[in-house]
């Protein structure tokens, strides 16, 4: 068991490089099964839930070598369409095999996937989907066994704009016949990324970014390189961590028109902000003012950013109103919160946080990815020395987050052990 020992109380001054996106690498490293062939990726944070991707990928027939900062991927003996339920059950993200698998093979078998508990999570969407695309879907126990001649063209218009479910129906279709249509898709920058990669490997896609994508069927694929874009939501953490300690930070290797809706909602809280193409400095006042805020679909303000931000107003001047609107069980960090003097109340959706001037040190425990990176930014500024414990879920998505804190100022260990 790994925890963080968090001294608070220092201003985080100077410069971050922010490592290259989760969200964009794990649909992208799923996307090297549909090629016969190499694929080189570079800028691929080494965080657990890409290592656990890789991990899938061998099982599946692939070998994966690093090399410095390149990951190589051959996938030409992927033989394996059978996604290992343990590895599946770790996280929910390998659902996007799934598409993968079954634009190469034709046939997936699957069960349901796991990941942070931060609501139901279903993949209805991803499943209806596949049945319009003409994959014969059954269903044992949690089993789900998918298989088709071919890979019918189809008009699919989501119910939601399901990020994973729109990546999935792009990565099954890459290789089917005729065009698809997804109307309704998700605009995450992450799906822009995954057409550029597929359009490297010679797919023809077209509209990501846009609520409209057309995925052209193409009858091969070919060796491509390709570098990840950056993490967004490292980057507005890094933002808020400099907020909340009333310090002065640069966030560097980043696409800053990304960030769009964390930055106005940073000015709005009293934050002065530089932004430029792909970096921005960050001067906090010593206290930031309250805001209101809901989370929405790209480009509305993330989802993966409300817990982050939620520590943030703790600190606040005033009291602010923070809605989710995507996961119905996204403040199990709260309590947490509380527990460092945090004064937060949850009624529904609705979160309303009363600023308070002093947050103190506690023992407190990750629930999940971004309510773990709450805590973190909590402890940066309360009074004394806390210990988060379950930081197994932080390690999941933020790379060396202990060395990037501590190169800006922070005093941060990890402890092994109870
Ligand atoms: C992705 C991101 C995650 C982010 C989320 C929303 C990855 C690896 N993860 O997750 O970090 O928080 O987008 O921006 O990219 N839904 C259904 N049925 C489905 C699929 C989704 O009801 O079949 C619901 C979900 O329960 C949720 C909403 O749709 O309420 C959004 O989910 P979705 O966009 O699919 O998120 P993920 O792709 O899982």
């Amino acid at each position: 068991m790994l925890s963080y020992i968090i001294e608070g109380g220092k201003k985080l001054e100077g410069e971050v490089h922010i490592s290259g996106s989760k969200n964009a690498s794990l649909p992208i490293i799923a996307a090297t099964m549909l090629n016969k062939g190499i694929s080189k990726l570079y800028n691929v944070p080494e965080i657990h839930d890409t290592k656990m991707m890789f991990e899938i990928l061998k099982k599946l027939g692939c070998t994966v070598k690093k090399n410095n900062k390149k990951i190589i991927i051959d996938s030409s003996k992927a033989e394996g369409y059978k996604i290992p339920e343990e590895l599946m059950r770790q996280m929910r993200s390998s659902v996007v095999l799934a598409g993968a698998i079954l634009g190469r093979h034709k046939k997936a078998e699957f069960s349901y996937p796991g990941g942070c508990d931060i609501g139901a999570r279903p993949i209805d969407l991803h499943l209806k989907s596949f049945e319009k695309l003409g994959i014969l879907i059954s269903e044992n126990y949690g089993n789900i066994s998918c298989k088709c001649d071919t890979i019918d063209n189809a008009k699919i218009d989501l119910d939601f704009p399901s990020v994973g479910a729109t990546e999935n129906i792009m990565l099954a279709s890459t290789l089917g016949e005729g065009t698809t249509i997804i109307t309704n898709a998700a605009r995450e920058p992450e799906i822009i990324d995954l057409q550029n990669f597929l359009n490297r490997m010679g797919a023809q896609i077209s509209g990501a970014g846009t609520n409209i994508i057309q995925i052209k069927g193409v009858k091969k694929l070919k060796d491509v390189s390709y570098n990840i874009m950056p993490d967004r939501i490292e980057a507005g953490t890094y933002l808020c961590a400099g907020a909340i300690t009333g310090g002065k930070i640069k966030i560097t290797n980043i696409v800053s028109e990304h960030l769009t809706p964390i930055i106005n909602k940073l000015e709005e809280a009293g934050c002065s902000l530089n932004v430029q193409k792909d970096n921005i400095e960050l001067i906090a006042p010593k206290r930031v003012k309250a805001v209101d805020l809901k989370t929405m679909p790209y480009p509305g303000f993330p989802t993966d950013m409300q817990s982050v931000f939620v520590s943030l107003l703790t600190t606040a001047k005033g009291t602010s109103i923070v809605v989710e609107n995507i996961f119905e069980n996204r403040y199990k960090f709260v309590p947490e919160l509380s527990r460092m003097g945090a004064k937060i109340t949850v009624e529904g959706k609705a979160a309303i946080i009363k600023g308070v001037r002093k947050i103190h040190a506690a023992n407190v425990k990750a629930t999940d990815l971004r309510g773990g990176a709450a805590l973190v930014l909590e402890a940066l500024v309360a009074k004394g020395e806390t210990k988060i414990e379950n930081i197994q879920y932080i390690l999941r998505g933020y790379e060396k987050l202990d060395d990037k804190l501590k190169k800006l100022g922070a005093k941060i260990s990890i402890k092994e052990g109870e």
